[in-house]
């Protein structure tokens, strides 16, 4: 068993956490909401990539052999910088399923909601030069959705007018797949398919990712992974740390991955180091 290392600034990480739950659920899990400083969409990359360096060496000193960075914000500002910082860990960072949706897509209209800063970060820069390929991309920020979803209004009529204010005009545009380039989103998918229909494809890129997890458990770290129905039927240890209030995550978590575990609240001592919080 190794134990994995997770993080987001919120529960966004959680749509990920869920996929790794489901695909390796004999794992250990490490959760770090960095619940203090969300939302990192609209902050400075070098501020965010400062969180995740620390929120690393945080995981990391707790027994964490492989990093996802649950999070496209914290994976624009940071994956690189960190893996240069720690070359000897794996790292599983998220970048907006444009490859998919450009295969897909039969109008040859994509639709990106992801944060401000995945926008500006060199990754998505990257990922629309190496997998566009010709397809017109929309792009939108949907303000206020992440704070919608950490406050639990996963169906509210003010969820829903951001989520219509970004896709309607969208749909106008000939859309028929939408990208979900933030890990928060997954959460309104249900809200999503009935803005935008049944014919439009959204796509959620947690399970690719925890595929990505899986097969470097297996080839960077050598662990067995035990196939499904083979091996021990106990199910990996869950830990979550939240440098927010501690009842706002531990409320959230039955809603959003079905299981209820210990929170424990960590401060930001001095705005950079992370502590144990009692
Ligand atoms: N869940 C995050 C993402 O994937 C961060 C959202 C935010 O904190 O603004 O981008």
């Amino acid at each position: 068993m190794t134990i994995i290392g997770i993080f987001d600034s919120g529960v966004g990480g959680l749509s990920v956490l869920r996929a790794v739950r489901q695909q390796l659920p004999h794992e250990a899990v490490l959760y770090l909401a960095d619940q203090g400083h969300v939302p990192y969409g609209p902050r400075p990359l070098a501020e965010v990539r400062a969180f995740s360096e620390e929120i690393t060496r945080f995981l990391l000193a707790r027994g964490a052999k492989l990093i996802v960075v649950a999070c496209n914000t914290a994976s624009a500002a940071a994956l690189q910088h960190l893996r240069q910082t720690f070359p000897e860990v794996p790292f599983v960072g998220m970048e907006p399923a444009v490859k998919p949706a450009a295969e897909h897509t039969q109008t040859g209209v994509v639709g990106v909601l992801a944060t401000p800063a995945t926008f500006q970060g060199a990754l998505y820069a990257s990922v629309v030069e190496r997998f566009a390929n010709g397809v017109r991309l929309i792009q939108h920020t949907c303000p206020g959705l992440v704070a919608q979803i950490e406050a639990g209004q996963l169906d509210t009529p003010e969820t829903r007018a951001i989520l219509e204010n970004a896709l309607l005009p969208m749909l106008e545009k000939g859309i028929d797949t939408v990208v979900l380039g933030c890990t928060h989103y997954p959460f309104v998918i249900p809200l999503i398919q009935e803005i935008v229909g049944p014919q439009v494809r959204v796509i959620d890129p947690a399970p690719a990712v925890a595929r990505q997890v899986g097969r470097l458990l297996e080839t960077v770290l050598d662990e067995p992974v035990p196939f499904e129905g083979t091996g021990s039927s106990r199910t990996g240890a869950l830990r979550f740390y939240t440098s927010g209030p501690l009842e706002g995550l531990a409320g959230m978590l039955p809603r959003l991955l079905g299981e209820i575990c210990p929170v424990r609240a960590v401060n930001w001592v001095e705005g950079q180091r992370l502590k144990v919080k009692g």
